[in-house]
């Protein structure tokens, strides 16, 4: 069918994709021809209503396109079937059974009754094009004859060529024995749902019901070392349907990475208890998912997963003792496609699983997914994607070059090692200002509207109590203790301050700082010379990494920052840059993006070209172990200073009045002030140590 110059012209809306198309050409043959997805799996028979499209009426003076009504065919028996049977509103047509007769625009709907195209994700407003990598395919398949001797399975995949054009189909063992049944059951119509994912390899009829079946469906599940998320998603539409998420319960082995690690290296069934465990976990938030979502486990027929390192190769059923050590070898890096049966996973007896690949022994499928997410590698500009965990993962690039590390933050942004530090739940600090003159703070509660010095704050706060400080506000309050003079540049609390405020009290040869001196039955909170030690450490370690990888792509600034996962969603990004724990950039700039890690999964789930493109993007990054490089104990050490001993904060200082410097003795005692060094010279001291 070759379209002339003068074949009406057809505009795909959201895409834009246009072109000509010859009278009485189907609407979806116009779609397929130009790569505008359309879902279809009763292949063109009106039956499954999956290929519905609007017509834009109106004049698109700047398309050069009168679309009308009138423009496309009217519609006939079969759409007339499809309304009696399943009701089509008056607007909508079946691109299968409309033929263009004029010029038109064709609105694809995005709505997430049918055939949804894009999913948006509300942390992003992101699109997600869909191409997923099971298809759903109806066919009837021709009787059986005597005089004709080939199988019913076999009939059933000449059909599948026929009708959807796969050829060389492989066939899921556990569905032979099956066929005949259900062919005979869906009276010789059946829907066979194909993984097709990669290019080079046979598709594979992974699923079969009989008669036409409309509903499939994946997972998207970030398993991190304290929380699993999950996505339930539709695959025909590309909507979540539920969305839920649970705490590993690997945490009974061991709070961090390494401890489960060494759980492993010291109990004989240490990994398979820590395999079952994560594997049963997930089979129950399936359950759960699936309860909130209406759908029934049965139609789930792919999942991709991602993870850190150790909880990639735990839920894979391999050892981890390997990365507990230098050279950190992961058993494998690359993307895993494997059967959910096969990993004890409850869902379609037939479903695939997906995993991301890791990027090195310590940056995982987790920050592949981010790194998919995000994109440094699609940019112009040179992005720095941090995911703030335990163990901070570190992604510093753009188009031409992309680098990643992990750098050992340690469990101090999450409340531990902090003396009043506990996880984000009712009760707990999560916002902090420090008046710089009188040296009173005002905060705010996690379950509390009110600040702490509003009226109604000391009622509303009874019903939680006020019961410590979590990772969002620990940054906040070294950093407002720095901004209000209380602590040097150095981290040390000045006790002289003492005089001045009775909040500044002595344990010992320290100083602490009085945040709050709680009710009856409540602690008191205060901030001690070792929580900043704690968070100084963290934060240098993050901030050496991250500037390692900066000296490593030769830039002095980073253009754009991306903060992923859950801390990252609550600190404040001027705090984060007072405290030095990322480099200096504008700060509209710095950007939380939620859950990054799980977005990638779920792009991967919805698109099998984004596999592609993270699989060739991670054997592309350079990856830098910073264990191994001499100078990163040089960069931490100028990383424990507020912000940084030596390197300028020009676009921070702009925003925020830095104090002068102040130097203060281990014990408290302070010395001159000094206006703040900027720029150059702290340049010209690196450049001359160096
Ligand atoms: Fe199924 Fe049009 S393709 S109704």
């Amino acid at each position: 069918m070759n379209a002339s110059p003068t074949d009406p012209l057809v505009l795909f809306m959201p895409s834009g994709k246009r072109g000509r198309f010859p009278v009485g050409t189907p609407v979806l043959d116009a779609a397929r021809q130009l790569g505008v997805y359309i879902e279809s799996v009763c292949g063109g028979r009106a039956t499954c209503g999956r290929c519905q499209i609007e017509v834009q009426e109106g004049n698109f003076a700047k398309h050069k396109i009168v679309s009308s009504n009138d423009h496309i065919s009217p519609r006939g028996a079969k759409e007339e079937r499809y309304d009696r049977v399943r009701g089509l509103p008056e607007s909508r047509r079946l691109s299968c059974s409309s033929m263009i007769l004029g010029d038109l625009v064709i609105d694809v709907p995005q709505d997430t009754v049918v055939n949804a195209q894009v999913v948006r994700k509300s942390a992003s407003d992101r699109v997600i094009e869909r191409d997923p990598a099971i298809q759903l395919c109806y066919v009837e398949v021709d009787e059986p004859d005597m005089h004709k001797p080939l199988g019913d399975l076999d009939r059933l995949k000449v059909m599948l060529g026929k009708d959807w054009g796969f050829d060389n189909l492989l066939v899921s063992q556990h569905l032979i024995p099956e066929v005949q049944k259900i062919l005979r059951k869906g009276k010789w119509g059946v829907t066979a749902a194909i993984h097709r994912d990669l290019e080079a390899s046979r598709p594979n009829i992974i699923a079969l019901w009989p008669g036409l079946h409309n509903e499939a469906y994946g997972i998207a599940c970030d398993i991190g070392s304290t929380t699993i998320a999950m996505h339930l998603v539709s695959l025909l539409s590309g909507r979540i349907v539920a969305s839920s998420g649970t705490s590993n319960p690997q945490i009974r082995f061991g709070e961090d990475l390494m401890s489960r690690v060494s759980y492993v290296m010291m109990n004989p069934d240490g990994r398979e208890a820590m395999t079952k465990a994560v594997r049963d976990a997930i089979s129950d938030l399936i359950v759960k998912v699936c309860a909130e979502g209406g759908v029934d486990p049965d139609n789930i027929l792919d999942a991709v997963f991602v993870g850190n390192p150790i909880m990639h190769h735990l839920f894979l059923g391999i050892d981890p003792t390997e990365l507990g050590q230098a050279p950190f070898a992961l058993a494998v890096s690359g993307a895993v496609h494997t059967w959910a049966r096969d990993i004890g996973i409850k869902m379609n007896y037939g479903a695939r699983i997906y995993m991301l690949p890791c990027i090195a022994g310590h940056v995982g499928a987790d920050a592949a997914g981010a790194t998919l997410s995000e994109g440094p590698y699609r940019q112009d500009r040179m992005m720095l994607l941090v995911d703030v965990g335990t163990n901070a993962e570190i992604v510093l690039g753009n188009r031409q070059r992309v680098l990643a590390a992990s750098s050992p933050t340690g469990p101090a942004f999450e409340g531990a090692e902090i003396s009043s530090g506990q996880r984000a739940a009712p009760g707990a600090i999560e916002r902090i200002r420090i008046d710089p003159e009188t040296l009173e703070p005002r905060y705010k509660v996690i379950g509390t509207e009110q600040w702490s010095d509003e009226p109604g704050f000391d009622d509303e706060s009874w019903k939680t109590g006020v019961t410590g400080i979590c990772g969002s506000a620990i940054i906040e309050v070294v950093a407002e203790m720095y901004l209000s003079g209380i602590i040097s540049e150095d981290g040390v609390i000045d006790g002289s301050l003492a005089t001045r405020s009775p909040r500044i009290i002595q344990n010992g040869r320290t100083w602490s700082y009085l945040l709050r001196e709680g009710r009856q039955g409540e602690p008191r909170i205060t901030v001690t010379q070792n929580d900043i030690r704690a968070i100084q450490l963290a934060k240098a370690a993050l901030y050496a990494g991250v500037k390692l990888l900066m000296e490593k792509q030769g830039v002095e600034t980073v253009d754009t920052i991306r903060f992923a996962g859950a801390f990252g969603s609550f600190i404040d990004p001027k705090y984060a840059m007072v405290l030095g724990l990322i480099p200096d950039c504008d700060l509209s700039e710095v950007k939380a993006v939620g859950n990054a890690a799980g977005t990638g999964a779920l792009m991967a789930l919805l698109n099998r070209n984004h596999r592609r493109e993270i699989e060739a993007e991670v054997r592309r990054i350079e990856k830098i172990e910073t264990a191994l490089e001499p100078h990163f104990q040089q960069l931490f050490i100028d990383a424990m200073a507020l912000p940084n001993k030596v390197d300028p904060f020009p676009k921070l200082s702009a925003a925020v009045k830095l104090p002068p410097r102040k130097t203060v003795s281990a014990d408290g005692v302070a010395g001159d002030s000094t206006p703040r060094r900027r720029g150059r010279e702290g340049h010209a001291a690196r450049r001359a140590r160096e």
